[in-house]
């Protein structure tokens, strides 16, 4: 079965829901298959060789993707370099969270995203987190903060890819 594997960073859950958003567009699919998967938590990245697409998602931290989300990229863009792990030709996506820089995390997202010769079949999803920042001042951060349009279309990014690759 064609499948899409969802990879995303998130501190606070913001981009979380956006990434369960996503997964659940790509299910929506009939046979499609959707994978979640958070940067960090183990995983062999050859598995990525078995894929159809890849969806990338971030928070915007600093003007960029989170640390561990960077250091997952120069991964694969080593693996690339070196001949280890061929990405190329892959179907895409990329989503972003952002506060206050009107998301140009997709950007960078993009950036390797070409890099890895991965092709984009659907428009980025960047989704404002009005709450962003406020751990910073000691408030609550309510988890689930995200609109419903953000996750409509989030939903639909998912779908896109997902019905992409049905041929
Ligand atoms: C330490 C910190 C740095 C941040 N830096 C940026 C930034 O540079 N630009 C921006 O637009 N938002 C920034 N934000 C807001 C986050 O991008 C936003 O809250 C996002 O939804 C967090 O996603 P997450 O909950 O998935 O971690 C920052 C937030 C924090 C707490």
């Amino acid at each position: 079965m064609p499948t899409v594997v969802v990879i995303y960073d998130s501190k606070t859950g913001f981009t979380e829901s956006m990434a369960k958003a996503v997964v659940n567009g790509v299910r929506d699919v009939k046979g499609v298959e959707g994978e979640l998967l958070k940067v960090g938590t183990p995983f062999s990245v050859s598995r990525l060789d078995k894929v159809d697409a890849i969806v990338l998602g971030s928070p915007s931290y600093y003007g960029d993707v989170t640390h561990e989300m960077k250091a997952f990229l120069e991964t694969l863009k080593d693996h690339k370099e070196t001949n280890k792990l061929e990405l190329s030709g892959k179907k895409g996506g990329i989503f972003a969270a952002y506060t206050w820089d009107k998301g140009w995390v997709i950007d960078k997202l993009q950036v390797y995203m070409n890099i890895l010769g991965i092709e984009l079949v659907a428009p980025p999803v960047s989704a404002l987190d009005r709450m962003g920042g406020s751990i910073f001042h000691g408030g609550k951060v309510p988890l689930l903060r995200i609109d419903e349009n953000s996750l409509q279309k989030c939903s639909e990014l998912g779908q896109v890819v997902a019905s992409n690759l049905r041929g």
